[in-house]
């Protein structure tokens, strides 16, 4: 007999096993399937935890080698064990992955191995690694099976010297010339890492700037630092075709336009130009799931498709590809379904890029406020007038407040400075409470540290910043 549960959610990703713990939380039998060996989704095996470690260790190694002289630390040449900083980053991914599972253990979902088939409202089918078949019924059921790297026609991936962000994070040794495809976030990201380490990295990006999808003034301002580190870029250019020697990868470029082609030859290239949602496999057209023209399953506001019972959250959906954007919908989706009127202010979920500096954002562009036609004013405070970043030789950056013209609103912060990303959560925070950019400028923010260049620019907003 199959066996009977309240939630069964399909994917251990973030959103998965968020949502399946919250549902054994409020009472729910609940199992959460993946067809991982591993628990945590794209997140924890191969997305933000092993490029985070990546990025830890080789801004260490970058410090230890150009970065303490100026502080009178005198160290004769540091060198890189690769072997080291990558068993380093497997067992971060090991211990917070099974990290998961223990959580899974605790809250008594049942973590079921395999892969899910939806074969009817209520039914599941699961496919195990040996083959064996096992049926499932549930009350309902969550698809949080999330997103895969889109790729580029004509560059076929081997993951070795053609790499998506899954193969960049796993070289074996540094690549001397490093191609970037894509200036979002994993282009900027591992080509980050990849540079410290001794690579030569040349971003190509097809639009006008990097992080196109971010406050105009964000993208040209990082490509300025990591220009002077010594990351190339080539802006409104597109990659042709590309041909894989015995040694070295010939990218042919062009202009986004049009106009004179170029060879780009590297010893790897990274794809890194967006990611799709991913349903392959699971019956969603047998049963009739809509979705979107670019693939995404869509959803109501209770986070249902149009089949009854079953729902969807995180990449698989629309919105931003973020970890904790996908956490807040396996919250919400489930304290719904138990009743609660729970909802996620999507203009509060912040976004950061942990590059150095890192770059940081919530809430309006400047140019979504334009496009929408509302009144805004700006404050803006740069980290060289800030005394933490002076003390810590970090003052690259600013952090921009859009705040209502005529309520004071807060609408918007943009942060590109050291530890944006820690920054960002008052300004989310802020912004959830609907504050005003005086109430960021009334707030005491302790002396002397980074997070007072946000009250500064929420003073500048009306013109009264104290020190610039
Ligand atoms: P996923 O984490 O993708 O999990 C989906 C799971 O479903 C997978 O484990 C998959 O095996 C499983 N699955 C799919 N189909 C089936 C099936 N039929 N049966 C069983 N299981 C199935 N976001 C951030 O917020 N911060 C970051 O720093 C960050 N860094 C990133 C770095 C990289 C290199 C990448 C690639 C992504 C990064 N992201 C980051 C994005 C983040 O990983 C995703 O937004 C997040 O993982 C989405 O969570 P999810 O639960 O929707 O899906
Ligand atoms: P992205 O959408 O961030 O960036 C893709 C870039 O590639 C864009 O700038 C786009 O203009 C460019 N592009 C598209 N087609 C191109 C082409 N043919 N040639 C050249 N450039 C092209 O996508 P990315 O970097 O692949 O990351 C995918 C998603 O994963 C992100 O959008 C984000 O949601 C998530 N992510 C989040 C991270 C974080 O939170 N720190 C880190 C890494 C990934």
């Amino acid at each position: 007999m199959a066996e009977r549960y309240d939630v069964v959610v399909i994917g251990a990703g973030p959103g998965g096993y968020v949502a399946g713990m919250r549902a054994a939380q409020l009472g729910m039998r609940t199992a959460c399937i993946d067809g991982r060996e591993t628990a945590g989704g794209t997140c924890l095996n191969i997305g933000c935890i092993p490029s985070k470690a990546l990025l830890q260790s080789s801004e260490k190694y970058a410090e230890a080698r150009n970065g303490l002289a100026e502080h009178g630390i005198k160290i004769s040449k540091a060198s890189l064990d690769l072997p080291t900083m990558m068993a380093r980053k497997d067992k971060v991914v090991t211990t917070l992955t099974r990290g998961v599972e223990f959580l899974f253990r605790k809250n008594k979902v049942d973590w079921i191995k395999g892969t899910a088939r939806i074969t009817a409202p209520g039914r599941v089918v699961v496919t195990g690694s040996d083959g064996g078949g096992q049926e499932i019924e549930a009350g309902v059921i969550v698809i949080a099976t999330g997103s895969e790297s889109i790729p580029l026609p004509g560059l076929t991936l081997d993951e070795q010297r053609i790499v998506s962000s899954t193969g960049a994070l796993a070289f074996d040794r540094v690549p001397e010339r490093l191609a970037v495809i894509g200036g979002g976030y994993i282009g900027l990201e591992l080509g980050s890492v990849w540079s410290r380490l001794g690579a030569k990295v040349t971003v190509v990006e097809f639009l006008d700037r990097i992080l196109p999808n971010m406050d105009r003034e964000l993208g040209p301002a990082l490509e300025r630092v990591l220009t002077r580190s010594g990351v190339a870029f080539k802006l409104a250019t597109k990659v042709v075709s590309g041909e894989l020697g015995n040694e070295t990868v010939t990218l042919e470029l062009e202009p986004a336009k049009g106009g004179e082609r170029e060879t780009l030859a590297a010893d790897a290239v990274l794809v890194a130009i967006g990611r799709r949602p991913f349903t392959d496999g699971l019956g969603l057209d047998e049963i009739g799931i809509a979705r979107d023209p670019a693939g995404r399953v869509t959803v109501d506001s209770s986070f249902a498709t149009n089949v009854p019972g079953i729902y969807a959250i995180g990449d698989v959906i629309r919105g931003a590809m973020l970890a904790h954007k996908a956490e807040e919908e396996g919250i919400v989706v489930i304290e719904r379904l138990a009743g609660q009127k729970t909802e996620i202010d999507y203009d509060a979920i912040p976004s950061v890029v942990y590059t150095w500096p890192e770059i940081a954002a919530v809430g309006k562009t400047e140019e979504e406020l334009k496009a929408a036609g509302i009144e805004y004013r700006i404050g803006k405070f740069p980290f060289t007038a800030n005394a933490r970043a002076r003390t810590n030789a970090d003052t690259d950056g600013f952090v921009k407040v859009l705040a209502d013209a005529a309520t004071d609103r807060v609408l918007g912060v943009h942060i590109i400075g050291p530890d944006a990303g820690t920054m960002i959560a008052e300004a989310a925070l802020a912004m959830e409470f609907g504050a005003s950019a005086e109430d960021i400028a009334r707030t005491s923010h302790a002396h002397p540290t980074l997070s007072e260049a946000l009250k500064e620019a929420a003073l500048a907003v009306a013109g009264r910043a104290i020190h610039i």
